[in-house]
C-alpha cells in the first residue's frame, strides 16, 4: 500500500524514498504538512497544531493543497470559480477521502453550492513520483465559470529557496536560470497556444545548492505538467514563511463554463523530491517517463539512426535528388530516411501549401513509391514531415474553407511564418485532417512522421462559439491536437511520431505522452547544442532527444571539426542532416565510422543512466557519461584550451566499484577498477579549439 490514511486526518503518499503527507484538520482544509525523505510512522503527524502565526488568518498561512481564490487568503490560489449569482469564492462544507492501493481522492464539497472538487493523487512507488490532478464537477443546474483551474498546488516550509526554470527563444532553447525567491513571486508561463520556447511547464525548487555540488547533492523538489498548451507556474514567497507553488493551464485569457452536470479535468502534474541533486531528479524522471509516460510501443527500444533532408534540400525537394541521398545515407548505416518540409502540393517556399497534404506530382510524378521503394530496398524505413495545425492562405484548403481559422471578423488576420492556425476546436477541421493524414499513411509506406508547429497563436476567436466562450479556445485547441494525434496513433500503431515546434516549442510531458521522440532545437551548432542538451536532459530523457550532424552550423558561423560535431550529436538520439550529395567520399567514410560506433553504444546512451559530470558553464570542459548494462560511454568536450593547460582529470560516476573496465585512450588499452575511475579518475589531454574524446568503457566479465 503506497497510500495510507490515519484517523480521517492524515493521508500519506509513500514512495520508496519519499513521503508526501496531507492533513485535513477541523477546518476541513487539506494542507501539505510534509514532503521529503520517507517517514514510515504517519501517526506522528496527527494532532499537530496549525502553523498559522498569531494575528494571521489561517487559510492564508496554510500550505493548502487547493487554495481557491477568496476568503481570508491572499497568496496565489490554484482555482477561481464564479457561481451564477456572482459569488466568487469556494468554501468547503464537507470533505471526505476515497483511498485505493496507490490512489487517493480528497473530495471537497462547497458548503452551499452544488459544486465539488476532486483532488486526485496516484503514487508511483518504485519511481518515487506522485501524480496530482483535479476534477471539478458542477452537480447543480446553474452554470459555473472556471476562471482558473490549475492542476496542483505545493507548499514548502521556510524561506531561502531557489527556483530553476528555462529562459529561451527559437534557436536558444533551455537556458537554465536559477533565482532566489526571497520575496514576491516568479511567474513562468506561455500564452502562445503551445508550450513555446520561453519557459517550460515545470517547477524545480532547491535550497540554493552551490556550484559545483548542485548536480549530485542537495534537496530538490520538482514537478512537470502533462500539457502542451498555455501554462502558468508561479513560485511565490508567502509572507507567512513558506514557498507556495501553483502549476496548470494558464488563466490568462482563460474561462470555461461548466453547465449543470458537467465536469472539467485539469491535466496531471508529476512531482518528486530527492536529496540527491539534479542528477537524481533526472534519473527518477527519465525512468518514470520511459515506464509510464511515453507511448509504450517504443519507449524501451532505442531509436533508429535517422537521415533528415531539411538542412540539405529545404523546400527544393526532387525525387531523383532524394533517391541519391537515400543511397548515400544507406551506406552510412542510416536506418530511417526522412523527407522534411517541401514534399506536398505547392510547397515551393514557406508561403504556400500548408493544409494540402497531398504529394506534389511535379516533384514526384509517380507519387512517393519510387522513393519509398528505394528506401526499403536499401533496408531503411521511410518518414515524412507534416504541420497539421497550420494553413497557408495560398492553399486549396484555405480557398475552400477560409472560415476554418481563428480570427476576429473585424480585423485583418495576423500571420506568423506566412501561415494561419486552423481552428482545431471544430470537429470538421479535425476530421478533415484525420482523413487526409490517414489516407497519406495508408497509401504510402510510411513508418515515421515528424509533426511540426511553426507559429504562435494570437487571436483565438471562432470555434462556432458565442463570443463569451472564446476564452476557452486555447484549451479546446490543445484538446483538438490531442484528439488528432491519438486518432492517428490508434489507426497507425506502428508509425513512429516525432514532435517538433520550430525546434523546442513543444517540449513538455503532454507531448511526451503522445510522441516517441523530440527535436529540441533548430540550432545544430555542436557547441550551443551541448548547453541546450544539458538543460533539456534535466527532466527529458536522452531517448527523447534527437540530435543531428548538419553541414552549416547555422547560428554562429563557427568552423567545428567533424569529431566534435559527431560527438555532440552522439550524446542524443543520433541523426544526420548533412547534404550527402555534396559531401566528399572521405568525409562520408568518416561519418560512417562514427555511426558504427554510435550503434555500439546506442543502448547505453539512449536507455542508460545519464551523469552530467562537468559543464562548460562552470568548468573548462563539458563531460557527459552514460551508464548502461556492462558498458559506459563518456564524452568529453573542450571548446578552447586555456593558458596552455591541456590536462584534464575526470572522475566518473555510476560504475560498480569492484568491477574492472577496459577502454582505449589515445590508442592505449587501459584496464581500471570502477573504484579507481570514480575516485582517482582518468587523466586526459585535450588541446587547441574544439577537441573532444569518446571513451567507451566495457565492464570485464559483466
Ligand atoms: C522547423 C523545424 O524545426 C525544422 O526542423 C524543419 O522541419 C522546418 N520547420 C521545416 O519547415
Amino acid at each position: 500500500m503506497s497510500v495510507k490514511g490515519y484517523e480521517n486526518e492524515i493521508y500519506a503518499l509513500q514512495t520508496r524514498h519519499t513521503s508526501y503527507i496531507i492533513r485535513v484538520g477541523e477546518d476541513r482544509i487539506p494542507e501539505n504538512v510534509y514532503w521529503g525523505k520517507r517517514i514510515d510512522r504517519i501517526e506522528d503527524f496527527a494532532g499537530e497544531a496549525s502553523p498559522a502565526p498569531v494575528n494571521m488568518q489561517a487559510p492564508h498561512c496554510l500550505r493548502e493543497e487547493c487554495a481557491s481564490f477568496g476568503g481570508m487568503r491572499f497568496k496565489e490560489s490554484s482555482m477561481k470559480v464564479c457561481f451564477a449569482d456572482g459569488v466568487r469564492d469556494f468554501r468547503v462544507g464537507r470533505v471526505y477521502a476515497e483511498t485505493e492501493e496507490n490512489r487517493l481522492e480528497l473530495v471537497l464539497e462547497d458548503e452551499c453550492y452544488p459544486f465539488r472538487v476532486r483532488l486526485c493523487y496516484e503514487v508511483f512507488e518504485e519511481e518515487d513520483v506522485i501524480k496530482k490532478w483535479r476534477i471539478v464537477e458542477n452537480t447543480g443546474e446553474a452554470p459555473v465559470v472556471l476562471e482558473r483551474i490549475f492542476s496542483a498546488q505545493f507548499g514548502l516550509p521556510g524561506t531561502g529557496y531557489e527556483s530553476l526554470n528555462y529562459n529561451g527563444r527559437w534557436g536558444m532553447e533551455f537556458q537554465a536560470v536559477s533565482e532566489k525567491i526571497t520575496s514576491g513571486k516568479k511567474v513562468y508561463e506561455s500564452f502562445h497556444g503551445l508550450t513555446a520556447h520561453g519557459n517550460n511547464p515545470v517547477f524545480i525548487v532547491h535550497k540554493g545548492l552551490e556550484e559545483p555540488f548542485r548536480e549530485n547533492q542537495g534537496e530538490v523538489w520538482f514537478g512537470s505538467l502533462e500539457y502542451s498548451g498555455n501554462f502558468k507556474t508561479i513560485v511565490e514567497a508567502v509572507d507567512a514563511g513558506f514557498l507556495n507553488i501553483v502549476i496548470g493551464i494558464n488563466d490568462t485569457d482563460f474561462a470555461w463554463t461548466l453547465k449543470g452536470g458537467e465536469s472539467f479535468e485539469a491535466p496531471a502534474v508529476y512531482a518528486g523530491y530527492t536529496d540527491g541533486g539534479l542528477e537524481d531528479m533526472s534519473h527518477r524522471m527519465h525512468r518514470f517517463c520511459r515506464r509510464h509516460l511515453m507511448p509504450s510501443g517504443l519507449a524501451d527500444k532505442p531509436l533508429p539512426v535517422l537521415y533528415n533532408s531539411w538542412y540539405s534540400t529545404t523546400f527544393d525537394v526532387k525525387c531523383e535528388e532524394q533517391i541519391a541521398l537515400v543511397e548515400k545515407a544507406a551506406r552510412l548505416g542510416v536506418e530511417l530516411f526522412v523527407v522534411d518540409d517541401g514534399w506536398f502540393v505547392g510547397r515551393e517556399h514557406d508561403r504556400a501549401g500548408l493544409g494540402d497534404w497531398y504529394v506534389d506530382r511535379k516533384k514526384f510524378p509517380q507519387g512517393l513509391k519510387p522513393l519509398t521503394e528505394a528506401v526499403r530496398g536499401l533496408g531503411m524505413r521511410f518518414g515524412l514531415w507534416i504541420e497539421p495545425e497550420m494553413v497557408n492562405p495560398e492553399s486549396r484548403l484555405y480557398r475552400l474553407h477560409p472560415d476554418w481559422i481563428y480570427r476576429y471578423q473585424t480585423r485583418e488576420v495576423l500571420m506568423g511564418r506566412n501561415q494561419y492556425i486552423l481552428d482545431m476546436s471544430r470537429q470538421e477541421v479535425r476530421e478533415y485532417l484525420a482523413e487526409c493524414l490517414d489516407t497519406l499513411l495508408s497509401e504510402n509506406d510510411i513508418s515515421y512522421i515528424k509533426w511540426d508547429m511553426n507559429r504562435y497563436a494570437s487571436e483565438m476567436a471562432g470555434g462556432g462559439l458565442p463570443a463569451q466562450e472564446w476564452k476557452s479556445l486555447w484549451h479546446r485547441h490543445s484538446l483538438g491536437v490531442q484528439w488528432l494525434i491519438n486518432t492517428l496513433r490508434e489507426k497507425h500503431p506502428k508509425v513512429e511520431f516525432e514532435a517538433c515546434a520550430a525546434g523546442g516549442g513543444r517540449v513538455d510531458y503532454g507531448a511526451m505522452r503522445r510522441f516517441d521522440e523530440y527535436w529540441p532545437s533548430d540550432n545544430t551548432d555542436p557547441l550551443d547544442r551541448l548547453f541546450i542538451q544539458e538543460n533539456y536532459s534535466h527532466l527529458y530523457p536522452v531517448r527523447y532527444m534527437r540530435a543531428w550532424l548538419t553541414d552549416d552550423f547555422g547560428m554562429d558561423g563557427r568552423k567545428i571539426p567533424l569529431s566534435f560535431a559527431m560527438h555532440s550529436a552522439m550524446c542524443g538520439s543520433l541523426g544526420i542532416g548533412t547534404d550527402l550529395n555534396r559531401t566528399s567520399e572521405e568525409k562520408r567514410e568518416e561519418i560512417k565510422g562514427y555511426v558504427e560506433t554510435y550503434k555500439h553504444i546506442r543502448n547505453t546512451v539512449q536507455l542508460g543512466e545519464l551523469y552530467r559530470l562537468r559543464s562548460l558553464k562552470n568548468s573548462d570542459i563539458q563531460c557527459v557519461q552514460y551508464v548502461g548494462d556492462g558498458q559506459s560511454a563518456v564524452f568529453v568536450f573542450l571548446d578552447h584550451e586555456r593558458y596552455g593547460d591541456p590536462l584534464q582529470r575526470i572522475t566518473l560516476r555510476g560504475l560498480k566499484e569492484e568491477s574492472l573496465y577496459r577502454f582505449v585512450l589515445d590508442d592505449r588499452e587501459i584496464v581500471k577498477s570502477g573504484a579507481y575511475l570514480m575516485q582517482a579518475g582518468i587523466g586526459l589531454r585535450l588541446c587547441g579549439d574544439y577537441d573532444s574524446r569518446l571513451l567507451i568503457l566495457e565492464e570485464i566479465n559483466a
